[in-house]
């Protein structure tokens, strides 16, 4: 069923505003099923951090590579009350650490200094605006600026050498959507592509920044429904949409459910391929097998065909949208423009998440990828069941893994590539690793042409790192 704004706030009782479910609901509401909840988010290494840190002049185990130099940051939800009612409601948090010629300076932890930080989240109801979202899913630099992103509204810049926030940043008055927590970057043109997506109409609206970071596109787009749109992909002449089975519940928003959106085996479940330099009316649609997608690995064009590489799940949210217990595997979708065909391949057979690449290769062919590998046991998986980290070779079909010993929690690798290396995979693989039994955190820096060897250095972090979502890193050159 459509809804429009007008609809939605009649049914609600709520004033105008411009903002997402999510962000009009986080953190405020009473469950209201019965159903018994895993509530695995409030737990062990998901628990929130106590406040606020800053460290200097970190230990460090190996040795970090001299030319590693600039600051990997790594956002994700921290609730200043302790506990929310979702997994993906929490205020956004960045942990970041600065490396300089081989040594670890700094590590900080701060709050993104969000309007509803701080608040009682009732307040959440008022005043409905895009600045009213909790950032905490990612990063991204673009423009000269460094952007927390929280998907279910507009951005904020943060200050690089201190993490602090320096205001919310909507384009200079030029965004009129929330933006996805997963914009591409056309290493060739410098361009940022990315998308809102809203339960009101224009449901999705793909946006395009110039390499300096002025909005110069915005282009409303139709859609079938108010789908849960977390991420897409990009070619060198096309963007891809998902609209997939996740999708908006009017009757659980006015229920007050903390996170309204179901799985919905009637809704449509396709990919959408668009030019970046055409209108709404080019879209292609191509209908896909019944699945869900959280993260995209890349995209690319071959001949008359679109692939695009991305982590499979068969269903997601059966449940409810505390239902994380789906396995994703690494599929390839190839979308024949001219014929319509759609074919899936399965790339590996092992669990994972959290997939990347170098960006240089983002929307270009590419060799190799990265992630996060995942336990599964009878088809189902733990919570807290990260195992280790993969890498993919998409030309010869190979992978390599570094499992980790048993306890050892990963989180996301961010891939930074060596600035004197000559093939794509020359760099370095970031990302921190939670150990239950000292319940602490370390940064681990590994060496991606060699992953199975292990972390060449490992940085000493004063606090623990909840388990969070994405990562960003940031050149000194940038800072
Ligand atoms: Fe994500």
């Amino acid at each position: 069923m459509a809804y429009d704004r007008r609809r939605f706030l009649q049914l609600a009782g709520l004033g105008l505003g411009a903002a997402t479910v999510p962000s009009l609901l986080g953190g405020c509401a009473t469950r209201s099923t019965t159903r018994e909840s895993p509530e695995f988010w409030k737990v062990g290494n998901f628990l929130p951090v106590d406040g606020e840190t800053a460290a200097t002049n970190l230990k460090v185990e190996g040795a970090i590579p001299p030319e590693l130099n600039g600051l990997y940051v790594r956002n994700g939800p921290n609730a200043w009350q302790g506990s929310t009612e979702h997994f993906f409601l929490g205020d956004g948090m960045l942990h970041g650490v600065h490396l300089e010629q081989g040594q670890a300076q700094w590590y900080r932890a701060r709050y993104v200094q969000t309007p509803i930080l701080y608040k009682n989240p009732f307040m959440l109801l008022g005043p409905l605006m895009p600045e009213h979202n909790m950032s905490n899913v990612s990063l991204i630099q673009h423009g000269g600026r460094l952007l927390s992103l929280g998907e279910a509204g507009w951005p904020f810049e943060i200050d690089p050498d201190d993490l602090s926030t320096r205001q919310v940043f909507d384009f200079g008055g030029k965004l009129n959507t929330a933006m996805t927590a997963h914009p591409k970057i056309d290493p060739h043109t410098g361009m940022m592509h990315f998308f809102g997506y809203n339960v009101f109409r224009p449901y999705l609206t793909y946006h395009q920044a110039d390499a300096t970071g002025e909005l110069v596109k915005s282009l409303p787009l139709e859609t079938d429904g108010p789908a849960m749109m977390h991420d897409f992909a990009m070619t060198e002449h096309h963007v891809i949409f998902m609209e997939l089975p996740v999708v908006f519940s009017m009757s659980k928003a006015l229920t007050l459910d903390p996170f309204p959106f179901v799985w919905d085996a009637d809704a449509v479940c396709r990919m959408g391929v668009l030019p970046k330099d055409g209108v709404a009316a080019d879209m292609q649609w191509f209908d896909i097998p019944t699945c869900f997608i959280f993260h995209t690995m890349n995209a690319y064009e071959t001949g008359d065909s679109v692939i695009v590489d991305a982590a499979r799940y068969d269903a997601l949210w059966v449940n409810g949208s505390d239902d994380f217990n789906h396995p994703a595997y690494l599929n390839r979708y190839a979308l024949n423009l001219k014929t319509g065909a759609v074919t899936v391949t399965p790339v590996d057979g092992q669990a994972m998440e959290f997939p990347q690449i170098n960006r240089g290769q983002w929307g270009r062919n590419y060799r190799y990828g990265y992630g996060l590998t995942i336990g599964v046991n009878d088809g189902q998986i733990n919570y807290d069941s990260a195992t280790g980290y993969i890498k993919f070779d998409m030309h010869t079909g190979t992978s390599e893994r570094l499992d980790l010993a048993q306890g050892l929690s990963p989180a996301e690798a961010f891939f930074v590539p060596s600035p004197a290396g000559r093939e794509e995979d020359d760099g370095y693989l970031l990302g921190f690793v939670y150990d239950p039994s000292t319940q602490s955190s370390d940064l681990w820096i590994m060496d991606a042409t060699t992953l199975g060897s292990g972390p060449i250095a490992k940085v000493k972090l004063p606090v623990r790192v909840p388990f969070g979502f994405h990562g960003e890193w940031v050149p000194r050159e940038s800072i």
